[in-house]
């Protein structure tokens, strides 16, 4: 937690006063929100926040930023976290059933930074499932046609429900295991070609840099 919450500090300092600010989802971006919320306070910058979840909507609010819509503006910097993060800045995200608002936020910012402790770093993609975020009355088929590219699907069940996982959209969660992923570029197009896929969680060319927590410090990776 330390770590995360080192990262999500230093992330808040790059945000400048009328900037347009993406909210990412998760515990990292967690300390993120609450600090930036802390400079509107404080420091009298004046932000606006737009949201990629109903978790960062309500943070948002509790701490203070003002939030508008992607219809009304358009994102200075994004600040998100990652499951996993490749040497090519290239990510694994969705590990909260966020990622295709994360992905259109994020991916529409002029800078996206990414905010990760350094146990998310890894060689090459894949150690966890990819998360891909389905219609519900498409599971079946996009099942299959998964399988047929090599994916080990798996339906995401929600903890403290009875039943699947629903997204932010009202969506089902697949969590997709590969044996390898070569090339998260194509894979990530190829999900996406899949009738039934809304998004999924690979962002491949999307991250401007990382702020890794480590040893208690905070080290920038850049492309
Ligand atoms: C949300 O769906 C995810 O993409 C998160 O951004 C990602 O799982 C990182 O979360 P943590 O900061 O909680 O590890």
């Amino acid at each position: 937690m330390e770590l995360k919450r080192i990262v999500g500090y230093e992330a808040a300092k790059l945000v400048k006063d009328g900037d347009i600010v993406g909210l990412g989802t998760g515990s990292t971006t967690h300390y993120f929100i609450k600090k930036l919320g802390e400079r509107v306070k404080k420091d009298e910058i004046e932000v606006m926040g737009i949201p990629t979840s109903y978790q960062s909507f309500f943070l948002a609010k509790e701490s203070g930023i003002p939030v508008t819509t992607l219809n009304e503006h358009d994102i200075d910097i994004a600040v998100d976290g990652a499951d996993e993060v490749d040497p090519d800045l290239n990510l694994i995200k969705g590990g909260g059933a966020a990622h295709t608002m994360e992905k259109i936020v994020d991916g529409s910012a002029v800078r996206f930074v990414v905010i990760v402790d350094s146990s998310k770093i890894v060689d090459q993609l894949g150690s966890m499932p990819v998360p891909v975020e389905v219609i519900p009355d498409a599971m079946r088929v996009v099942q299959r046609n998964i399988e047929i590219i090599g994916g080990a699907p798996a339906l995401r069940m929600a903890e403290r429900k009875d039943g699947p996982v629903i997204t932010d959209n009202g969506n089902f969660v697949l969590d997709v295991a590969f044996e390898e992923i070569g090339n998260p570029w194509d894979l990530e197009v190829e999900l996406n070609s899949i009738p039934g896929v809304v998004e999924n969680g690979l962002f491949t060319g999307l991250a401007d840099e990382v702020l890794v927590g480590k040893d208690g410090k905070v080290e920038t990776l850049k492309r």
